[in-house]
């Protein structure tokens, strides 16, 4: 049996097919365009194993989706690809419309065709698991419940309103073609491998290269956050367990502020790797400009998935926050590959 999963190179995908290989022996057959996000290095420790072919392509390109659902014949499809970063959205969102939108229905196009052609006992186990976002649903306020599958979708950036076009295709390809797609709507996550853009790995760089700590508008935005290796651990329970046409909620139960989030981590870095001035990096926070229309809130309600599929979360958010340091301070040859002249150029023009 084999699995396809997309944007497997990136944060999320590479510590699930890595995860996968630690699980089982399945085939993996992992498909990533390698853009600025994506990174051959996660997958460097099976490289060499039979049972995993990496494709470098697009999802857009709809010749090569079908030669490898064609060649390979998955039993389930895991979609990760996408563009990702916010801030990225807001400078540029052509990626986004590009990728996320007409590249999901590509995707749509050629599984349709595919499953149209297994025969039933085959199209009976055959899964695509779309993963989405909390974002969808827009931002809530403080005295607000938490998201649930039918809290209504209020996208406010280019990024939440593109994941949000696909997972309208995705129900509609469901309903119309009768395609099994479960969609899922997960937290923030953080952990090994993540790309350092996102708040976790980019305070740990620039704390690490005595560069200030930029916190965006009064720092009390609230996330939810979710260790991947939980995220990964949930997907895989909805693979084995989720009813097809179903949606499903993914969350940490961990609400904390942007500044409680950069506080902790100077505390853990305190400890494990002190500064030469012996102060604290708490004193390379700034407060910098708001990022625009800047959701204040994200919390998930994650009871359906806990209560029908028994599916909970592991890692605290302490203990998780504390692995994501140890990890970023022991693989320092990971960040150095990952300083690239693009990623230079982004942050430069974005930071300066
Ligand atoms: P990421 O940006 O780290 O990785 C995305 C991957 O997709 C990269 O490897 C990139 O090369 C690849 N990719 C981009 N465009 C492609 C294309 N046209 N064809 C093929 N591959 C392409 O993102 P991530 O943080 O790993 O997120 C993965 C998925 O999870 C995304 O769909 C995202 O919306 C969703 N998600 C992320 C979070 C989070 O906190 N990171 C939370 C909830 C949901
Ligand atoms: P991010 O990791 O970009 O995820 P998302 O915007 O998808 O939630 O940002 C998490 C939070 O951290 C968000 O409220 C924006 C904030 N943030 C900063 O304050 N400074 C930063 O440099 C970054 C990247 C994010």
């Amino acid at each position: 049996m084999t699995i396809l999963v997309t944007g497997a190179a990136g944060f999320i995908g590479s510590n699930f097919v890595l995860n996968w290989f630690d699980q089982s022996q399945e085939v993996v057959v992992s498909l990533d365009l390698l853009t600025y996000a994506g990174n051959l290095k996660n997958l460097d420790s099976i490289k060499d194993s039979p049972f995993h072919h990496f494709v470098q392509g697009d999802i857009r390109n709809r010749s090569l989706l079908n030669l490898i659902l064609k060649k390979y014949q998955p039993r389930a499809v895991f979609h990760f690809a996408a563009e990702s970063h916010v801030d990225r959205s807001i400078h540029d969102a052509s990626h986004f419309v590009d990728t996320n939108i007409v590249g999901t229905f590509s995707l749509l196009e050629e599984v349709r065709c595919y499953f149209n052609d297994l025969d039933i006992e085959h199209q009976k186990i055959f899964r695509l698991i779309h993963i989405s976002t909390d974002e969808v649903y827009g931002s809530l306020e403080p005295y607000e419940p938490k998201f649930i599958e039918d809290s209504q979708y209020k996208p406010n950036s280019p990024y939440s309103a593109s994941k949000a076009a696909s997972d309208h295709l995705m129900r509609a390809w469901h309903g119309t073609y009768n395609l099994p797609i479960i969609t899922t709507h997960c937290s923030n996550n953080y952990g090994p491998y993540q790309f350092p853009e996102k708040l976790i790995p980019l305070m740990i760089l620039h704390a690490l290269s005595e560069k200030s700590l930029p916190i965006y508008g009064d720092g009390q935005h609230t996330r939810d956050w979710l260790y991947v290796k939980d995220h990964v651990s949930a997907l895989r329970c909805i693979l084995e367990k989720g009813i097809v046409g179903e949606i499903y909620n993914i969350g940490g139960g961990n609400e904390k502020t942007n500044l409680e989030v950069v506080t902790k981590l100077c505390e853990i870095l305190d400890e494990l790797r002190p500064r030469a001035s012996k102060k604290s990096y708490r004193s390379l926070v700034t407060f910098i400009k708001d990022r625009p229309f800047h959701d204040k809130r994200y919390a998930i309600n994650s009871a359906k998935l806990e209560k029908t599929l028994g599916w909970k979360p592991e890692e605290l958010f302490e203990t998780g926050l504390r692995k994501t340091v140890t990890w970023f301070l022991e693989n320092p040859e990971w960040l150095d590959h990952i300083l690239s002249s693009e990623y230079q150029n982004w942050t430069n023009q974005h930071y300066s």
